[in-house]
């Protein structure tokens, strides 16, 4: 997150992993055969994936297909009834829940309703996530603004969430889940509640995310925005696993959702390249 550079000079490397290289081939997430039910409901059925440290995974799916089941069985806030998911070396099961806690502080999340503390300021909010896990003083003030700088906020950072667009709460949000840098960051439906201009915002600051290392998997139902996705998307129906694709051919990521959006069905199919944004959204 460190550096300026915007999606349009990123470009996917060789299986869909990030351009940063960050993806260093070993798996921080697997699962395998995993069914989840809650009570008599059965949310996930016999699925197997694994995700490479660094990697960026858009899962994709109808209402109810099993998208967030998938993010709660990575968070350790669901077991699988069946089969077997490890988080960075760790099995899910019961015998481990004292661990979870530890394993919490190396995952971020983003929700599609920001769950910001709205009687607290930008710079509180992030702050909050630090002094929970025991980071002197010092240094949370400077991860702070470290961090909401990065989200393009720190002139922002004495404002409530109620005075802030849906698109700015959503970037503290992402701020705050970073602040702890985390190894994995989850974000369910984050661009759920945005209009496609700013949710392009949104995904822009998470390819940046991930080209500082951080491995995210990022929840959509939206098919516009997977479209304009050259990273690895997998699509969830049923609670099935139902495709898994590596995209190689890079995606035209100069052109916006927007663009996408508005695009004659010609173009919007990928055929035509479009000359790269110069300016990052935000930097
Ligand atoms: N706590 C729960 N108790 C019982 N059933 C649940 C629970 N949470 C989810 N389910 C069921 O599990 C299935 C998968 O739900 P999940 O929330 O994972 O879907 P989703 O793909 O995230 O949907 P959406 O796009 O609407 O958020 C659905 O049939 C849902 O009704
Ligand atoms: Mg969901």
């Amino acid at each position: 997150m460190a550096t300026k550079k915007t999606t349009t000079q990123r470009r996917p490397g060789p299986d869909g992993l990030g351009a940063s290289g960050a993806a260093d081939g070993r798996a921080i997430i697997a699962f395998h055969h995993v069914d989840l039910e809650y009570d008599d409901q059965m949310a996930l059925s016999d699925v197997t994936f694994s995700v490479a440290n660094g990697e960026f995974v858009c899962l994709t799916g109808p209402s109810g297909a099993g998208k967030s089941s998938i993010l709660r069985l990575v968070a350790m806030d669901a077991f699988p009834t069946k089969g077997q998911v490890i988080v960075r070396g760790m099995p899910a099961t019961r015998m481990n829940r004292g661990r979870v806690p530890e394993l919490r502080r190396e995952i971020g999340f983003v929700f599609q309703d920001f769950r910001l503390l709205e009687d607290r300021s930008v710079e509180e909010n992030v702050a909050f996530a630090q002094l929970v896990v025991g980071v002197p003083h010092l240094q949370i003030l400077q991860n702070v603004m470290r961090v909401l700088t990065q989200v393009g906020l720190y002139d922002k950072r004495h404002r409530l969430p109620r005075q802030l667009s849906g698109g700015e709460q959503q970037r503290v949000a992402i701020a705050r889940a970073m602040v702890n840098s985390p190894k994995i960051l989850l974000a369910d439906e984050p661009t759920g509640n945005l209009d496609p201009v700013t949710a392009q915002e949104i995904i822009d600051l998470l390819f940046r995310v991930n080209d500082s290392g951080t491995c995210v998997l990022f929840s959509t139902h939206d098919h516009e925005i997977v479209k304009t996705f050259g990273q690895r998307v997998l699509v969830v129906d049923g609670g099935k696993l139902l495709s898994d694709e590596r995209r190689r051919v890079p995606i035209d990521r100069s052109a916006s959702l927007v663009d996408h959006m508005y695009r004659a069905p010609a173009e919007a199919a990928g055929a035509v390249q479009r000359p790269a944004r110069k300016e990052p959204v935000h930097a």
